[in-house]
């Protein structure tokens, strides 16, 4: 052919809208040039006389169907295609054959996986309709090229943000954002890095709001159940069927309203946690089943006649004394050494004020952080006011008493006393100032009372305020009569 070698047929007006490219192969020009006339106004075509020419062009443009004469000089088309693969395996080929030798024929398309030959002579729209139908194969092709290329990616990307995922749950319920320094919460960070690794039934016990939730899960994402689930079941929450049918599971039909077969959450936490939280409000029945599953691992949906087993880690929490609920037999006592096999206590924020200041500090910046503020912190008077504040719903009132603040606050650069809620303004007022324009004894009997209350409420008896005022109890019950306080 009179183009050079690797020439395209470019016809200017079709430049821009002839997207696939097609490499013809024949020592024969008379026939590159019908070829090319018959499809040259619908591709791009490149024709070349031998197959070395052939793969100089596969090497630098991009073709999508090959079609090559199978008898040539010196590289035959079955060798050409063959090689043209290992250059571009996405191309379509095509065998140009002058006569049907059905053996020949067969190797060729064995051998260099041939999508169709053409036999020579052609009719011009056959060839189109052939060259069209093996276009629209490589289309496809391509197409799911792509998209596994872009599912691989995908997946790539999903398996990153479960990893990321699954960091952000460890960091969010990890040892470190359970805020606290005092010797009392040292001990609970000992005892929960001790039991994470086991599985041991563990009690959580603590006022409202001292962080049994955190701490629950913080066991949880510590251990080697942490790829499993943590469920959190509030027995508070439900009457007591419910409650055995959400914990338990049951069988379609087992009570009016049952239309399926349910899971129960026992059996979802198969290999992981389960968090039985406020366990003093189960009623009798219900702590039977428990110290069942807490006992042999088993369990029975209701309306079902089988039980099976589940490999499943409770822990447990409660902020009633439980010693007391069993005195008064509203707790089974079998069932309350079950769960508390360790038992980890969260002293009051009273009890720990040392871990006030961190507390405030943190949530401070969460709120900065949410609010999009930029406080900086907290008067000495301000914080002198959380400090000795008591906290009756513990931590959780302290993080909403530090929201309130900075939510009303304004444009402000610290915080003060007087954007503390009444209870603290108030309340601090009372419990240590002495009264105006009083005797001096008057005055210092006041602030004993009100030390005397205080010490009462953190510490819940008599024996502890003595100690914490440091006086023996025989003197504050007698103190206590004087200043008329029982
Ligand atoms: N040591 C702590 N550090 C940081 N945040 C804490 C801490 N203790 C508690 N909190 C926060 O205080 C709030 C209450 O905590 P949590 O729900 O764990 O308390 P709880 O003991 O389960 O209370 P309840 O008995 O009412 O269920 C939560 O927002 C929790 O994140
Ligand atoms: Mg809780």
């Amino acid at each position: 052919m009179s183009e050079p070698a690797g020439g395209a047929i470019e016809g200017a007006r079709f430049s821009d809208d002839r997207p696939y490219g097609i490499l013809i192969v024949d020592d024969e020009e008379a026939i590159l040039e019908s070829l090319a006339l018959t499809l040259g106004t619908d591709y791009r075509v490149f024709t070349v006389t031998s197959g070395e020419e052939g793969l100089a062009i596969l090497e630098r443009e991009d073709v999508a169907l090959i079609v090559a004469d199978q008898v040539m000089p010196s590289m035959s088309g079955v060798e050409f295609l063959e090689k043209a693969i290992e250059r571009n395996p996405g191309a379509i080929r095509m065998m140009l054959t002058g006569y049907a030798d059905i053996g020949s024929l067969a190797r060729a398309i064995n051998e260099g996986r041939i999508y169709r030959y053409i036999a020579k002579p052609w009719e011009p729209d056959e060839v189109r309709l052939n060259v069209r139908r093996a276009l629209e194969a490589y289309a496809l092709t391509s197409e799911n090229v792509h998209l596994a290329a872009a599912l691989g990616d995908a997946n790539e990307r999903l398996r990153a943000e479960n990893l990321y995922l699954r960091r952000e749950v460890e960091r969010r319920y990890g040892f470190d954002q359970i805020i606290g320094a005092s010797p009392e919460m040292e001990r609970v960070f000992e005892v929960m890095e001790k039991v994470a690794e086991t599985d041991t039934t563990v009690l959580i016990t603590g006022e409202t709001g001292t962080g049994k939730d955190l701490v629950a899960r913080a066991i949880h994402h510590a251990g080697s159940r942490k790829e499993r689930r943590f469920v959190a079941q509030n027995c508070a929450a439900l009457p007591d069927t419910l409650l055995e049918s959400e914990l338990f599971g049951h069988k379609r039909g087992a009570f009016t309203g049952a239309h399926a077969d349910k899971q129960g959450l026992f059996a979802v936490a198969h290999r992981g946690t389960i968090f039985l939280d406020e366990v003093a409000e189960t009623q009798p029945g219900m702590q039977v089943r428990l110290l069942r599953v807490l006992q042999d691992g088993e369990i029975r949906p209701i309306g079902s006649s089988d039980t099976h087993n589940v490999d499943v880690r409770v822990i447990a929490a409660t902020n009633r004394d439980l010693p007391e609920e069993v005195k008064e037999e509203r707790f089974r006592e079998d069932l309350y050494y079950r769960l508390r096999v360790v038992e980890i206590p969260i002293p009051p924020l009273r009890a720990r004020r040392g871990d006030v200041p961190l507390l405030a500090d943190h949530f401070l910046e969460a709120a900065n952080r949410r609010m999009g503020r930029s406080i900086r912190g907290f008067t000495n008077a301000a914080m002198d006011r959380l400090s000795g504040h008591s906290w009756p719903g513990n931590v959780r009132q302290l993080e909403n008493e530090i929201e309130r603040c900075v939510a009303l606050s304004g444009d402000v650069d610290i915080l003060g006393v007087e954007m503390l809620s009444d209870e603290l303004r108030v309340g601090a007022t009372t419990s240590v100032a002495a009264p105006r324009d009083a005797l001096l004894n008057d005055a210092v009997d006041a602030l004993k009372r009100a030390m005397i209350r205080d010490a009462l409420q953190e510490t819940g008896s008599k024996t502890g305020a003595a100690r914490k005022l440091g006086i023996p109890r025989q003197s504050l019950q007698k103190m206590m009569k004087r200043l008329e306080m029982e």
